[in-house]
């Protein structure tokens, strides 16, 4: 199955089970909240969930959103985690509870998808000093035959540090090459698939929890993840969503592997972020974006200094575009990385510059750092970039 027909074989499941599709939003979230992008499927619903107003299309929803992570940076490159993913959802806004939500996910997992069930594996929220285990939960997969792991904070769910949250449990499947073993926290090859939250309190500030007048249930799964596990492929860059990255990047540029998931991970969020109406800028948004986009330069350009992303084929563009349901424009995206690339390279170049009156070896002092930024517009990181060497550059790119 390709990314379109799982997408499609997701939310028909649930619309055939009561469930309306609701549209998937920006990764800009409206207002000024306090959240920079939408990093999970539930953000557009937060009223919803929060206790607030019905929602207009009813108690039971699904749906497709784009999120972006920036607290997985660290973490791209491996073979689960992505700067950008779309997070598949399912929703009852208080109307049906938690064991009928992990039924229906297990449903959908083995019968419809396909996986088999000794693939499987569950954690369940331990209890903790303030409230016991989620004892449903933990019966609901004994029924189903999946063996439970407990934990405490693995199995908490939130949104921030106040709003709704709650207990989760989380459907982890195998990606070891041979049969499962160990247990979600003691096997790094167990994946997180799908988390079922019952979303049952409010957090306060001052930490208190209190209960929510109509208990719900929030779904999240990643369908690059769900796509390695149907598609059978080791790792998202292998799915088909990957596919016209993996093939149009190694024509252009020749990086190692893992740099070319970096590249193609970044490019990609890049595009979309720019899609959602974000510009490369100094602050917030645009500043996640900028630093994005020189990670992807710096690596290019190690492999080859002619190439622009200028190069870049349209129909990657669009395929991307389409992917995640956005209709900007190619060309415009296409002009906006090489404005950012341009400015850029001349930052580069006036910072070799300046640096290179410092001699080998210098060590700038934070003063040093300030001054450079100040007085000649090299941000601290570029600085420690053009410093460092090529090894060191590389592990604080791939932030380990
Ligand atoms: N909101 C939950 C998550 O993002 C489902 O994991």
């Amino acid at each position: 199955m390709n990314v379109a027909e799982t997408t499609r074989t997701f939310l028909g499941f649930f619309q055939d089970r009561g469930h309306q599709v609701i549209a998937g939003g920006s990764l800009v979230p409206p207002g000024d909240g306090p959240v920079l992008f939408t990093a999970a499927g539930m953000h557009p619903l937060t009223p919803y969930l929060d206790g607030g107003p019905p929602h207009p299309q009813g108690r039971r929803l699904t749906g497709l959103q784009r999120c972006l992570r920036t607290t997985d940076l660290g973490e791209v490159g491996d073979e689960r985690h992505l700067t950008v993913f779309q997070m598949l959802g399912s929703w009852s806004l208080g109307d049906y509870g938690g064991p009928q939500s992990l039924r229906w996910g297990f449903e959908l997992i083995t019968e419809i998808l396909g996986t088999k069930r000794d693939r499987l594996y569950a954690t369940v929220f331990g209890g903790d000093g303030q409230l016991g285990p989620d004892l449903a939960a933990q019966r609901t997969w004994d029924e189903l035959g999946v063996p439970v792991e407990l934990t405490t904070d693995d199995n908490w769910w939130s949104n921030g540090p106040t709003g709704p949250c709650g207990p989760d449990s989380e459907l982890f499947a195998w990606t070891g090459d041979g049969p499962p073993q160990g247990r979600p926290t003691t096997d790094e090859r167990w994946m997180e698939l799908w988390n079922h939250v019952t979303m049952r309190f409010r957090r306060h500030g001052d930490g208190r929890l209190e209960p929510l007048p109509r208990p719900n249930v929030d779904t999240g799964m990643g369908l690059e993840r769900l796509l390695m596990i149907t598609q059978g492929v080791p790792s998202v860059f292998g799915t088909d969503v990957f596919r016209p990255w993996m093939t149009a990047l190694p024509a252009l540029w020749q990086p190692d592997d893992l740099s070319l998931r970096l590249i193609a991970d970044h490019l990609r969020a890049s595009i979309v972020i720019i899609g959602d109406g974000v510009r490369p800028s100094s602050t917030g948004r645009g500043y996640v974006l900028r630093r994005l986009l020189r990670r992807v330069l710096t690596m290019l350009w190690r492999t080859d200094r002619s190439r622009t992303l200028g190069e870049l084929p349209a129909g990657l563009l669009e395929h991307t575009l389409a992917q995640f349901g956005q209709d900007g424009d190619p060309e415009l995206i296409r002009g906006i990385l090489g404005d950012e690339e341009r400015r850029f390279a001349e930052l580069m170049t006036r910072g070799h510059k300046v640096l290179a009156r410092f001699g080998r070896g210098w060590q700038p002092t934070s003063q040093d750092l300030s001054y450079l930024h100040q007085t000649h517009g090299l941000p601290p990181d570029l600085v420690t970039e053009l410093l460092g060497e090529p090894g060191e550059t590389r592990s604080r790119v791939l932030g380990r």
